[in-house]
């Protein structure tokens, strides 16, 4: 029953079709591809939650969640490259582990998307609001930039945002090249100036004590911040245009991740050292978790003097130091360049909502493509709409560790499916293959495992609900609608033709 419904991997590749891309990819190309999906949110803004919860040992947090990336990522490529098609994990899993599995694994992967969506929204939305402050002196009210359980009523700029790229979607934008170009230099300065003003005032006092809420508060961290890494898939989806994959694809992959790593590491001693990360206890010496009203109320008993309390550490960070106009402008890099992470993430879940509709999964209507625009409009509606309500009432750190708990599953499933394969499958030509799969793909599982397992209870709950849903509609509704199940015939020539992948930075 759990494994039953596999679906050939030979149907799956020729209801894609054949459509050969030009492989034009090097190990450059997906390097900065790499790097240009991951940097946002994570590291502009949960900086100040990873604080909170470790302290100046936020630094290890950096470095575990990058571990786990690095393994799970080379599993992913190696499907990623034999299954090019739309539909990432989920259409793997079906490839692999059969249909229940897969339904999960898309299920799963709404959390990886459309709530990290919403969690990059409100992102934006401390960065703009403190731009508006700090700049146009405009004062927004707190019941009107705050969730409910951070204290206000509901997050309208995040809210807002959400809606506009969702318009966007609906009327066909895909960066073009040279935008995520752009937009890749814009993030990569904002940090350089950010590393080379923080550094020089470092005061190694401030490391001290390095631990304070132990390796619990150093897990529950890397947990969080594992958020600052995802996006690395998206070197992976493009291994079908890369020249000699099996070189490129894990420079690609590891290059980009240790980029991202070396720039978070320097980023978080900057902050640590620049103006200390010391987490907001209770009188009796517990942790406040981030983004609850009790910070909120303990950071008004500070004055906001600590990073924990800042909705966008790094612009804080150097108005700190003495630098605010400089402060401004990595606000303003933010601003700009974060909807582009939101637009990738929502372009992600629609494309997998597409093919689960396609497969017979969800109602036919969210694969109907708009007549004009040549757009999944109805799901991108029905997406952004979720989105923007997910922004408008939790806070930014609730829904990345939500984001994480599915992208976690996910990525140990895919890791699972990684070894199946190689045993039930052997001869099928691999574009990619991960080395010494028996070894990194148990420990991608563990990793992710480990990460999963350290989430808060509040967010393992959540997804216990979120999953426990998803089985109730796969067996009430979906299994039976099932393409596969009923022996429907995929015809490719028949059905609206996915909607186009966003094109590579540069
Ligand atoms: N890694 C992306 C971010 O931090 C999702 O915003």
């Amino acid at each position: 029953m759990i494994f039953d419904r596999v679906k050939s991997l030979d149907a799956i590749l020729a209801a894609a079709g054949t459509k050969a891309l030009p492989r034009t990819l090097g190990a450059f190309h997906l390097t900065m591809l790499g790097v240009g999906a991951v940097i946002g949110t994570g590291i502009f803004v949960l900086t100040a939650e990873a604080a909170q919860k470790a302290g100046p040992g936020m630094m290890i947090s950096f470095v575990i969640a990058a571990a786990v990336c690095a393994v799970a990522a080379l599993c992913y490529a190696e499907l990623a490259a034999m299954v090019p098609v739309s539909g990432s994990a989920y259409t793997y899993t079906y490839a692999v582990l059969g249909e229940p599995l897969a339904w999960m694994v898309g299920w799963a992967l709404v959390l990886e998307y459309a709530v990290a969506a919403g969690a990059v929204s409100v992102g934006w939305s401390g960065y703009v609001v403190g731009l508006l402050s700090h700049v146009l002196g405009i004062g927004l009210p707190a019941s009107l930039t705050l969730g409910p359980s951070a204290g206000g009523l509901v997050n309208l700029p995040a809210a807002l945002i959400a809606l506009a790229v969702t318009g966007l979607l609906v009327i066909g934008t895909t960066e073009s090249a040279r935008v995520n170009a752009v937009l890749v230099c814009v993030k990569i300065a904002a940090l350089t100036a950010f590393i080379a003003l923080a550094l020089p005032v470092m005061q190694a006092e401030n490391f001290e004590p390095f631990a304070p809420l132990g390796m619990g508060g150093i897990s529950a961290a890397a947990a969080s911040i594992f958020f600052a890494y995802v996006g690395f898939d998206a070197v992976s989806t493009a291994a079908e245009e890369t020249r000699n994959p099996q070189r490129n694809m894990p420079i690609g992959l590891i290059g980009s991740l240790a980029i991202c790593t070396l720039f978070y590491m320097a980023v978080a001693a900057g902050v640590i050292g620049a103006v200390g990360a010391t987490p907001l206890m209770t009188p009796d010496g517990a942790a406040i978790a981030p983004g609850s009203a009790a910070l909120t109320a303990a950071c008004e008993g500070v004055a906001n003097n600590a990073v924990v309390c800042s909705k966008e550490a790094l612009a804080w960070t150097l108005r700190e130091i003495g630098w605010p106009q400089i402060g401004n402008l990595v606000g303003l890099a933010a601003g700009i360049a974060l909807p582009s992470v939101i637009l990738m993430m929502m372009f992600g879940q629609t494309r997998i909502f597409f093919v689960m509709s396609r497969d017979g999964l969800l109602p036919e209507v969210f694969s109907s493509v708009h007549p004009r625009f040549k757009t999944p409009h109805v799901i991108t509606m029905v997406t952004g709409v979720f989105v923007a309500l997910f922004a408008a009432f939790f806070p930014v750190g609730a829904l990345a560790d939500i984001s994480n708990s599915g992208t976690l599953f996910a990525f140990a499933l895919v890791s699972v499916a990684v070894m199946v394969l190689r045993r039930t499958d052997p001869a099928r030509p691999r574009p990619f293959r991960t080395p010494a799969v028996y070894v990194i793909a148990p420990v991608a599982i563990l990793g992710c495992a480990y990460l999963f397992f350290s989430l808060s209870a509040y967010t393992l709950m959540l997804f216990a609900g979120w999953a426990t849903l998803g089985l109730v509609i796969y067996f009430g509704y979906s299994r039976s609608r099932s393409h596969l199940g009923r022996g429907v015939l995929e015809v490719p020539e028949a059905e609206p033709e996915a909607p186009p992948v966003p094109v590579p930075p540069i």
